[in-house]
């Protein structure tokens, strides 16, 4: 590849890398996709069906108006007429009542069990006794009190009135308004049918004293409605009581009691006179409001108020006027009613839950995506390959955005198509703004939350659990407050900061304009229902917007701040940009270079000499070499009890352009903390490094664009194929068409991905070799001045190897190499220079022809006999070089360290010749040192320094 002038790429280069590398994996992802799409296709599925259940149930007969089949003019053609006569109770509500039933006001009476008595726990004596329940003819009884008690005792006399056994129904209201009637049928919330006339239970009357034989059948008729009925006598007693606490408390004992065996002691009512007198009427009533079956809020039993009243009101003008007088309450009606469909739209009532969920679930999916990129390091190693900030975060959130408006868009067509009233029902730019701002808010929250996980699998629980918890919280709290209208408006504001709740509450407003809008037959919400005081949604939307606004520099703030990978930036970074910036060249050599010293004392002479070629070019402030690392040191903290970690202890190196500086070195040495620092993947605790005379501690985005990693660990998107990444890569290295086309063929090829179609097949199937070869490719791609590479050749035959290394071979003719690995082969076959790096600092440098003449200088005699003949090996050894080093033995293999100075290579032939002779030589050699013996001379020296000192 011919040198370039190709720039750093531009802002639109890098997002449009990183958008075609987002649309290529979401391609690949499609069947995740499809089943993100699926979920709220699913939710309302299942709403529609639960709506057709139940539409199919409230369409059954047994809800819909009753009707019959009448043959009105006699020709045997019957003619279906429906209406209130011909319904029950539960199917009056769908009829038109254009002229409701008139029905005579009743009294509640206590069934016979129930009746008050006397009894243990009540010490009144005036009550009937408990045998009455046996023979059936238990009074119910009224309780009197007031200032004067002649006048109340004298009311309560008047209160029931005998009536002649002869009653003539067919004027069923005059009669019913003349006596006092009742029934024990408990009160339901229609009064278009009054339930004590169609129940099995008879109608009382209540007299003073009840005659044999009253008890009767009547048949009459209501509304064209043949009604059939039990008369039935009950005596009424009235009884005085001292005052209204007394009273209450009788009442309040008689009610009945949960978990006691006692029987209840019930009234039909009681009444308190308080000052009445002959010029006045003033009264108090106590009715039973829990004697009905529903449980609504209004007090249905009020519906048994007005007899008791009437009663009163006649016990008083008969004692003013004599018996004679009688005030009448015919009869109760209703106002007339149309008839209405039973409707109940569910989409209504669950929806607020249920879209809470499916619009929320987009947080976990893009929350996960952030953090993969942050886990797998693959957000670092992008910007390590000249990625900046910029675009990253522009084209993630315009990706992310153009993903939830698909989402969202889908959501609300689906559901309007399938008819749920939800959406058809409310105004389509209420619900567009609504959700386009929610949807701006989620992503920045997950921005937000990405900052704080470093785990995908972390980030995915909590982020499905918040999913859930603010849907059931919003469902079960926030509704709860909502409703109740003591609670504090504030209160409620302050809880839809929580995104999920401002999300809940504008779902839970479109879902009761809904309701309300199915049930009366008028729309949803519309723009001018937002100045409604009930209205939460114009705060929602305020909230939302203000929320927006404010978290999406902090997300960006977090991201730079606490991000795991990267450069970790103080909580000040931003005041960076208006300082001046230090320039980007060499710092005079600091004073804390001279501590140091002490140190260098001990070095060996090829260390001390780097350090001062080091010091030499910082002088010079020269830029001619690629790489200067002055004194840089990593020190990790002391953690859960393990002392403090000296992985890097001041190394100085410098590397020219063209050269390949091999590091080698035991398992935590250190190469890849030093790595980490070069890459800007941790900070130097002190000293620094300068990549073309960029600092690393200040410049390293600079520095990014013309870097190239091949790290330890392939940080590799599993679902794009190597010639993607290779475009991804190449883009972001600012090559563009033609040039690019060729530079990622080359690179597939020299990497012998190429044939066969490698480079076409997805990531996450390639063997350990090949993507360890890709990532070398990546490392290279786009002519980095600069290249790391971290163990490239681990866990690759050796054809490839031997591939790889051409490759890298020629990739250093003009850059700087570091390289690690464990390979003395690789190590000589491709550095110029190599350090051997042991518990931190440079044991030695220098190219590997010294390295073997300075540590080496010997030869390794190996010679394998039977065991008992070792002696006589060894013995041969000595006489040929005195001071030869057994460094291995075992069952009659030996081998010897001969210094070379004291041997010839001929005495040696020489003198197995002979020993041949004397005994049987299974076998034998004689090796010159390799890289692999100086190695682990100099690891081991520098250990054994270590543990001396
Ligand atoms: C109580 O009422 C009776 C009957 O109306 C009346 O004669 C009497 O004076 C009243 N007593 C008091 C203390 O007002
Ligand atoms: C009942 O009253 C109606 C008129 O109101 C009358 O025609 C009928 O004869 C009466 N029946 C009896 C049994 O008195
Ligand atoms: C009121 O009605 C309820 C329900 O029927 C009954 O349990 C209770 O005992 C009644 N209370 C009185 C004081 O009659
Ligand atoms: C109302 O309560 C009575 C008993 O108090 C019961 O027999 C009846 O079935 C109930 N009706 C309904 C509709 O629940």
């Amino acid at each position: 590849m011919e040198p370039s002038s190709r720039g750093p790429a531009s802002f639109l280069t890098q997002a449009n890398a990183l958008l075609r590398k987002n649309l290529t994996f979401q391609k690949r992802n499609l069947k995740t996709n499809i089943g993100i799409i699926g979920f709220p296709v699913f939710i309302c599925v299942v709403l529609v069906i639960l709506q057709n259940v139940l539409n199919d149930q409230l369409g059954k007969a047994k809800y819909r108006c009753g009707c019959v089949c009448i043959d009105t003019n006699g020709d045997g053609n019957c003619e279906t007429v429906c209406g209130l006569q011909y319904s029950t109770p539960d199917q009056v509500n769908s009829c038109p009542i254009p002229s409701p039933p008139k029905w005579p006001a009743l009294l509640q009476v206590p069934r016979l069990a129930s009746r008050a008595v006397r009894s243990g726990f009540v010490s009144s004596t005036d009550l009937p006794d408990a045998s009455c329940k046996d023979s059936k003819s238990c009074p119910a009884t009224v309780l009197f009190t007031g200032r004067n008690q002649t006048l109340a005792e004298s009311l309560a006399g008047n209160l029931f009135k005998s009536t002649s056994s002869s009653m003539n129904f067919s004027d069923y209201l005059n009669l019913l308004s003349s006596v006092v009637p009742g029934s024990d049928t408990p009160t339901r919330d229609t009064q278009f049918i009054e339930p004590a006339f169609v129940s099995d239970r008879p109608l009382y009357v209540l007299q003073p004293q009840c005659t044999a034989n009253f008890t009767r059948s009547v048949s009459f008729e209501i509304s064209n409605r043949t009604l059939e009925l039990e008369v039935e006598c009950v005596q009424g007693l009235s009884l005085w009581r001292d005052s209204s606490s007394a009273v209450n408390d009788e009442l309040f004992k008689g009610y009945r009691q949960e978990n006691t065996k006692r029987k209840t002691n019930e009234y039909i009512a009681a009444y308190d006179i308080l000052n009445s007198d002959e010029n006045g009427f003033n009264l108090n009533i106590w009715y039973n409001s829990t004697y009905n079956n529903d449980t609504g809020y209004v007090p249905i039993a009020l519906l048994r108020v007005p007899r008791s009243m009437n009663a009163a009101s006649n016990a008083y003008l008969r004692f003013l006027r004599g018996m004679g007088v009688m005030m009448r309450l015919e009869y109760v009606k209703d106002m007339p009613k149309s008839g209405t469909d039973n409707r109940f739209d569910i989409s209504s009532l669950l929806g607020a839950l249920f879209f809470t969920w499916i619009v929320n679930l987009l947080l976990p999916v893009i929350l996960n995506y952030l953090v993969y990129e942050k886990q797998q390091k693959l957000k670092i190693i992008m910007k390590m390959h000249g990625l900046k900030d910029g675009p990253y975060w522009v084209i993630s959130y315009a990706y992310f955005f153009s993903l939830s408006a698909v989402y969202m868009i889908c959501f609300v067509i689906f559901g309007s198509v399938i008819g749920l009233k939800f959406f058809t029902l409310n105004d389509y730019s209420i619900q567009f703004v609504f959700y386009a701002i929610y949807v701006n808010l989620q992503i920045v929250t997950a921005f937000l939350m990405a900052a704080f996980f470093s785990s995908v699998k972390t980030a995915t629980v909590i982020g499905h659990i918040y999913v859930f918890a603010s849907g059931l919280l919003g469902q079960f709290l926030l509704r709860f407050f909502m409703e109740d209208s003591s609670f504090p408006r504030g209160w409620i504001i302050v809880m839809e900061i929580v995104p999920g709740f401002s999300l809940y509450r504008g779902l839970y407003e479109f879902a009761q304009y809904a309701f309300m809008g199915d049930n009366m037959g008028t729309s949803g919400m519309r723009w001018k229902d937002l100045s409604d005081s009930q209205n939460g949604m114009r705060n929602v939307l305020i909230i939302m917007t203000v929320e927006w606004l404010v978290l999406l520099p902090a997300a960006y703030y977090l991201d730079q701040v606490a991000s795991s990978g990267g450069i970790r930036r103080g909580p000040l970074f931003f005041l960076q940009y208006f300082q001046k910036k230090p320039s980007a060249s060499f710092r005079k050599p600091s004073l804390k270079r001279e501590e140091s010293k002490v140190f260098v004392e001990m070095e060996r002479p090829d260390v001390s000499q780097e350090r001062e070629v080091v010091e030499q070019l910082l002088l010079e402030q020269s830029t001619s070499y690629a790489i200067i690392s002055d004194n840089i040191k990593k020190v990790y903290p002391r953690r859960d009890g393990n002392p403090e970690k000296f992985a890097v202890r001041g190394l100085s190196l410098a590397v020219p352009h063209g050269e390949c500086f091999g590091m080698l070195g035991p398992n935590g040495a250190g190469k890849t903390s030093f790595i980490n620092m070069m890459t800007g993947l941790t900070t130097p605790t002190s000293g620094t490094a300068y990549v073309r005379g960029l600092d690393i501690r200040i410049d390293m985005d600079e520095i990014y664009t013309s870097m190239g990693v091949c790290p330890q660990h392939d940080l590799l998107w599993e679902t794009l194929t190597g010639r993607e990444h290779l475009l991804f890569y190449g883009r972001l290295k600012n090559l563009k068409g033609a040039a690019l086309m060729q530079a990622v063929e080359e690179s597939l090829k020299s990497v012998n991905l190429f044939y066969g179609g490698v480079g076409d097949k997805q990531a996450g199937k390639y063997s350990g070799g090949m993507k360890r070869r890709l990532s070398v490719a990546i490392a290279l791609i786009g002519d980095p001045k600069v290249v790391y590479m971290d163990e490239p050749s681990t866990g690759l035959d050796p054809a490839s190897r031997k591939n790889l290394w051409n490759v890298v071979k020629h990739a250093k003719r003009n850059r700087a190499i570091i390289l690690t690995t464990h390979s003395m082969e690789e190590a000589e076959y491709l550095c110029d220079r190599l350090g051997v790096f042991v518990d931190g600092s440079l044991q030695c440098i220098g190219n590997p022809k010294e390295l073997k003449a300075r540590y080496g200088g010997s030869y390794v005699f190996t010679m394998t006999t039977s065991s008992n003949e070792e002696e006589e090996v060894e013995s041969l050894v000595r006489q040929l070089s005195p001071s030869a080093n057994r460094i291995y033995h075992i069952s009659g293999t030996q081998k010897f360290e001969v210094p070379k100075h004291e041997v010839r290579i001929a005495d040696v032939f020489r003198a197995v010749e002979i020993a041949k002779k004397k005994f049987t030589i299974h076998a034998w050699g004689l090796a010159d040192t390799t890289l692999e013996d100086v190695f682990i001379k100099v690891a081991k020296g520098a250990q054994s320094f270590n543990l001396l000192s």
